[in-house]
């Protein structure tokens, strides 16, 4: 059976640390509130000089060389993100020049937090229609950029980093065994970023409007986002005949402790299999399953043959989920 396997993966966060007893400094929150609403205690936050391109292109390269490949040798380059270097050329292309990897088609995709699912689900198919053989999918964010830093239920939120995998034809039982994505845009007021584009062009208006940075309406979000998983996980397993049990881990997409944990329990999985990084990096969207991928991998937690579940919801509305065999 012709399958996409992750050959590698690699991550990149930027130095700077951003705790919650900064961010008391900078609006009216507290540590405890944050810790409690959300499980985040620190985030990173890229330097003026860096652009997500940047962060894609240290994640990539950490990719690459765990891989033992070079990047002449990919075929196609696939950047979800929603905070991309600029609206053209795509952050993808811009990835390919710092790479120089000559022979790659390169595109972005936007599907905000489900961004890297999405696609996961899109090298999934043209691995297996034969189109590409070896895919470099990156999910990358500086999020800080679009943050309205005056906005105190946004501001705590997010963080900046990359995540980036090799995806290869394989053939046998292990690699991508499922992807599924879905789209609500019916629900796109509950988390978008309004300004700079042909709706709302930049002016001196959509600036002093703070257009320009991102909004959430948290609370509804939140709601949406845990019944919206709890059924998704829930499904794909039932479509691929797995139970909870058989999982060796559950890698979901961190924007909320509290979601986590709901998801968590509707499948009767204890924490202890369920990747969790928020607390040191926030909310990286597009970027935060394939940092907290990379780190799993690396220390060991996913090995050969274990039964591996991404999940993720974010703006748009999107939501999906890829069941992997490692
Ligand atoms: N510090 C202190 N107080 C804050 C605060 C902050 N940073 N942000 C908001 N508050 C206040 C609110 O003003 C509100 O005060 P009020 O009761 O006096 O009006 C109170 O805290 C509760 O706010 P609420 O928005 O109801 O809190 P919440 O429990 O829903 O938690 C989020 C807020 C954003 C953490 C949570 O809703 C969330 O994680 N949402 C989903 C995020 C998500 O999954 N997004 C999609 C993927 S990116």
């Amino acid at each position: 059976m012709l399958r996409a396997k992750i050959i590698a993966t690699g991550s990149y966060t930027p130095e700077r640390k951003l705790t919650n007893f900064d961010l008391e400094k900078i609006v009216d929150t507290s540590d405890e509130w944050i810790t409690e609403r959300t499980g985040i205690k620190e985030r990173r936050i890229a330097n003026e000089k860096q652009s997500t391109s940047d962060l894609a292109y240290e994640a990539s390269k950490a990719a690459l060389r765990q891989a033992g490949l070079k990047a002449k040798d990919i075929d196609l380059i696939i950047v979800a993100t929603v905070t991309g270097d600029m609206p053209v050329p795509s952050t993808a292309c811009l990835l390919q020049n710092l790479l120089d990897a000559k022979k790659a088609a390169a595109f972005d995709i936007n599907a905000a937090c489900s961004g890297f699912i999405y696609g996961l689900s899109i090298a999934d198919s043209f691995i297996r229609s034969g189109t590409y053989k070896k895919i470099l999918l990156v999910g990358a964010e500086t999020l800080s950029k679009f943050t309205d830093w005056e906005d105190r239920t946004t501001c705590v939120l997010f963080g900046d980093g990359a995540g980036a995998v090799i995806i290869e034809a394989a053939n046998g039982e292990n690699g991508i065994i499922s992807t599924e994505i879905h789209s609500d845009g019916s629900l796109w007021e509950l988390l978008n970023l309004p300004g700079g584009g042909s709706k709302n062009p930049p002016s001196k208006e959509t600036l002093n409007k703070r257009l320009h940075f991102l909004k959430m309406k948290g609370n509804e979000t939140f709601k949406v986002a845990v019944r919206t998983l709890e059924s998704l996980v829930v499904d794909t397993l039932k479509k691929n005949n797995l139970k909870s049990s058989q999982l060796s881990a559950l890698i979901p997409h961190q924007a909320n402790l509290r979601i986590i944990q709901a998801t968590a329990n509707r499948l009767g999985l204890s924490m202890d299999k369920v990747v969790v990084n928020l607390d040191r990096y926030g909310n990286t969207s597009a970027a935060s399953i394939p940092i907290a991928l990379d780190e799993a991998v690396r220390i060991g937690r996913i090995r050969h043959g274990d039964y591996v579940l991404l999940e993720a919801f974010g703006g748009g509305l999107t939501w999906a989920s890829a069941l992997i065999k490692w």
